[in-house]
């Protein structure tokens, strides 16, 4: 399916309206619990909460919540998902934040979310510490819940998360990337907390361990397919959209897949225009343009497309063995929302 612009806003404003009011109360707790001593790190709290971002993770994770609750006892199926379904939805998205606040100063990033990036702001070292600060107050929320397995699953996250920036900075620069570095990139940066926010919201509702498992890998699918839609943008996006620059990703010394693809078939000669931006970390002797040509010389874009669509699939299949309901209609198009995304 192919949605135009229009039927993109009106498929996610569906998705939303089924759970918007639980959104609200994800959003009121995430300002009750962005206080803290020190002015710098409520005033940057506050700065990322109010500068739009999609709430992707809980919405993924309250929609988990109602789709296992319906699984458990289908004749009560609407309603709210609960008070811990909303709690941890305040935790993954904080813990989201935190590492937006992170990976902004280690990509020495000058915008997010369209404004001046926090590090611009406030500079690396309070961006640090407020990091830190979040992240601990994630797992502040979280521990009230006095669950061992809420635990588990996001500490767990977090050092795979942080293991996949170490890793990513250690490529910085190599042209030598595979296909097999990339995709495990994609899966820490993204796929492994998308998978989380849907396990969670099963375990909010008392879902089973297959029904846990089931939409955790739905949301794994849906994280890579995501991830890699977001490579893609970073080279075919308009700035004002996607609200960070375009071609981001290689000045910041990132080969991501749909440039290896292309660098599987280029000649020497077009190996060496990717190795000068590389070194320079600019395009002022090899513009843009010439990337983007290289792309769709060779189809990169094309191939990192057809792969994110396979990963959709995979995660609608998976969803395709939930009953029918108005849940499950929305977490099937939610995969239509991540493969036509533009920011
Ligand atoms: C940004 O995630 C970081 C990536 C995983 C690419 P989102 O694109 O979900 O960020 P916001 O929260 O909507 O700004
Ligand atoms: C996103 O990584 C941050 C994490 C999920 C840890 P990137 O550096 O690739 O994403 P953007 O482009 O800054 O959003
Ligand atoms: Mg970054
Ligand atoms: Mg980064």
């Amino acid at each position: 399916m192919h949605l135009g612009k229009l039927g993109q806003a009106l498929v996610a404003r569906e998705i939303f309206d089924l759970i918007q009011d639980d959104l609200d109360q994800v959003e009121k707790k995430i300002t009750a619990e962005s206080v803290a001593s020190v002015e710098a790190v409520t005033a940057i709290g506050q700065y990322l909460q109010s500068s739009g971002g999609k709430r992707l993770r809980p919405a993924l994770l309250l929609l988990s919540a109602k789709l296992a609750a319906e699984a458990k006892s289908p004749a009560a199926p609407n309603g709210h998902p609960g008070d811990t379904a909303v709690q941890l939805g305040a935790v993954v998205e904080l813990i989201h934040g935190a590492t937006l606040l992170h990976d902004d100063v280690i990509d020495t990033a000058e915008t997010r979310r369209g404004r001046p990036s926090t590090n611009v702001k406030w500079g690396n070292h309070t961006c640090v510490l407020a990091g830190d600060w979040l992240y601990m107050q994630a797992f502040q929320i979280a521990l009230r819940e006095r669950n061992f397995q809420i635990l588990d699953l996001l500490i767990g996250l977090t050092q795979m998360m942080v293991e996949g920036e170490l890793l990513q900075l250690e490529r910085i620069g190599r042209i030598d990337v595979s296909e097999p570095d990339c995709m495990e990139l994609v899966d820490r940066k993204t796929a492994c907390l998308f998978s989380v926010c849907a396990r969670l919201g099963a375990l909010a509702s008392h879902g089973d361990a297959p029904v846990q498992e089931r939409l955790g890998e739905y949301a794994w699918n849906l994280g890579m397919a995501f991830q890699l839609v977001d490579d893609v943008l970073d080279f075919t996006a308009r700035e004002k959209t996607l609200g960070k620059p375009v071609g981001g990703d290689l000045r910041e010394g990132k080969v991501t897949l749909p440039l290896v693809y292309a660098l599987e078939c280029a000649s020497p000669a077009e190996r060496g225009l990717v190795e000068t931006i590389l070194r320079q970390r600019n395009y002022d002797e090899v513009p843009f343009a010439r990337i983007l040509a290289l792309l769709e010389k060779y189809r990169g874009i094309e191939r990192v497309r057809e792969r994110a669509q396979a990963f959709t699939d995979k995660a609608r299949a998976i969803i395709s063995e939930f009953p029918e309901s108005a849940y499950q209609r929305a977490l099937l198009a939610v995969t239509e929302l991540v493969t036509e995304r533009d920011h």
